[in-house]
């Protein structure tokens, strides 16, 4: 981390987390942070359900909720950015406060609610988007809505024309009975429709599955065989964990989604169950308490085509991205990769 990038930090860890992010975001738009510009190298890239990227670290959903720091994130050396949720409507999510740092834990923990601009106001944005990098979106569903299976494939018929990829996400904890949509019957419904409108779009781009570490082995299975049967072209393991084991911060006994170091092991298992269920016949991406090169290999190795991460930019900033795929790449050398496919799923 350089000396600019830690008295930043110090900085924005005076703020209560919250106006933190809100700030970070407004230096972002502002152009004040260092831009790397793209990591790349033969043996970083790679492809991702037919997207050509860069390389395979990407920016998990929920650091730019609503698509306002596409330029400069673009810019951070991500291989491939994931922005939203985004809901069919505006909303405010959950009373404030709702954001907490476990710094002891290198952790963070999150009840937002999913408060967004609404699709519209985000579809706007993403019509200006960098045509040069890899941009998603994570489709969410609102609070008080009577259909909210239906608000996914809402949200995707608005904003695919200017998307690489969107993600259903039935992981969320803090929206009220949101889990219960990754039941087999009921997440089977869910991806016939957003398949169904996938397939309408003028431009069919690739739909994934974003799932919660919470989920019993059964459970796993069920996910794995509505995935493969509905032709999804990827999934995303994990989301935030409603677990809160061997915590240690003040903060630990907030509600919400814990995410950071704590996830990473449970995360991982999670992806090896489903490399496992789906003898890698569905990519998966690994997300969850990835802070070094190291995270990013294991998740690899136990499976993933590409990684993404929130919580380290909290503690570390964002020159941590180049770090990690710079590290990556040389950690693939040294075990003799040419490149990141060659490793997925060498230790499972
Ligand atoms: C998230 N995450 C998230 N995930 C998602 O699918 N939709 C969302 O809107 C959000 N929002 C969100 C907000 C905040 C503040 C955090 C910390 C996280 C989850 C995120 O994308 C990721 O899956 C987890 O945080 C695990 O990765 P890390 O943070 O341990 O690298």
């Amino acid at each position: 981390m350089s000396v600019l990038e830690k008295a930043g930090l110090r900085v924005l860890h005076r703020f209560d987390p919250e106006t933190a992010h809100g700030l970070a975001l407004r230096a972002l738009q502002l152009g004040l942070t260092p831009t790397t510009g793209t990591v790349t190298s033969a043996r970083l890239r790679t492809t991702l359900a037919g997207l050509t990227l860069p390389n395979p670290v990407g920016l998990a959903a929920g650091f730019d909720k609503n698509a306002t720091a596409l330029r400069a994130l673009s810019r951070a050396g991500f291989g491939f950015l994931e922005v939203g949720a985004a809901t069919p409507r505006p909303q405010p999510g959950n009373p404030k406060p709702r954001l907490f740092r476990l710094t002891e834990d290198r952790a963070v923990i999150n009840r937002f609610g999913f408060n967004n601009d609404g699709m519209d106001a985000i579809a706007a944005r993403l019509k200006d988007r960098p045509r040069d990098a890899i941009i998603g979106l994570n489709l969410g569903a609102n609070k008080d809505s009577d259909n909210r299976a239906g608000d996914f494939a809402t949200v995707l018929a608005t904003c695919a024309a200017d998307l690489d990829f969107a993600t259903v996400n039935v992981s969320s904890p803090n929206t009220e009975k949101l889990r219960d949509l990754q039941g087999k019957d009921a997440l089977a419904a869910l991806l016939d429709g957003v398949m169904q409108t996938r397939t309408a779009l003028a431009r069919p781009i690739p739909i994934f599955l974003k799932i919660a570490p919470d989920l019993t082995d059964a459970e796993i299975a069920d996910v794995a065989e509505v995935a493969l049967a509905s032709g999804i072209d990827g999934l995303i393991a994990t989301n935030t964990t409603l677990d809160r084991d061997g915590l240690i911060s003040g903060h630990r006994a907030e509600k919400g989604g814990l995410s950071g170091h704590p996830l990473f092991e449970k995360s991982t298992r999670v992806l090896a169950q489903l490399y496992h269920a789906t003898q890698g016949r569905v990519p998966i991406i690994g997300v969850g308490g990835i802070s070094t090169a190291e995270d990013a290999y294991t998740k690899i190795k136990a499976g993933a085509s590409a990684v993404q991460l929130y919580s380290a930019l909290v503690y570390q900033g964002l020159g941590l991205i180049p770090d990690i795929a710079h590290g990556l790449d040389a950690l693939l050398k040294r075990d003799g990769h040419a490149n990141v496919s060659e490793a997925v799923g060498t230790a499972t």
